[in-house]
């Protein structure tokens, strides 16, 4: 069985439902949020939803996952948790470097001359975990929050799919 946990908008998840990953459960922290219509629009037919950690992470344990993908998903999950699954996670930038929220403005702020997508796996750090796989990305002079944002994602909708592939080989 494979997860996707998500918070957002959900442009990676539709990535890898369009790419075909056996998607079984989706799950999030934020009921309203995008990447659940996105879900249901795509016919996922396990979908959960808790704004608390801890209750969302009970309900996720009554299974078993071969994979459990983070895809925008922006809470730190528990110990037990990790310890208990394969988790990957896809994050805007070289890891280490712009670890956290607002990865791509803070590449920006620090003026380097590019930055890129991590995909790891999931330990108890946030964003430490052993590194599958890296990409970079130039970052031009005249770039903004919104064009670096939209060249970071097309980037992450083509490799999560590849990458996720290859994990699940
Ligand atoms: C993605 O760019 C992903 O790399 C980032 O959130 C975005 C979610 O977009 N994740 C993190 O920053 C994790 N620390 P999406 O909801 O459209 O897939």
């Amino acid at each position: 069985m494979i997860a996707v946990l998500a918070s957002g908008a959900g442009s990676n998840l539709e990535s890898l439902l369009l790419n075909n990953i056996p998607i079984d459960l989706v799950a999030s922290d934020k009921p309203n949020c995008n990447a659940l219509k996105i879900a249901s629009n795509h016919g996922v037919s396990n979908i959960i939803a808790c704004k608390k950690l801890k209750r969302l992470e009970q309900m996720l344990s009554k299974n078993e996952y071969s994979l459990i993908i983070l895809a925008g998903f922006m809470r730190v999950l528990s110990p037990w948790f990790v310890k208990k699954y394969k988790i990957i996670n896809i994050h805007p930038s070289l890891l280490p470097e712009f670890k956290g929220l607002h990865a791509i403005e803070q590449a920006l702020e620090a003026k380097v001359s590019q930055t890129g997508v991590t995909i790891h796996y999931v330990d108890e750090g946030v964003d430490t975990g052993e590194i599958i796989y890296q990409h970079s990305c130039p970052i031009e002079a005249t770039d903004t929050v919104s064009t670096l944002k939209q060249k970071i994602q097309t980037l992450e909708h083509k490799i999560y799919p590849e990458i996720i592939y290859r994990c699940l080989k």
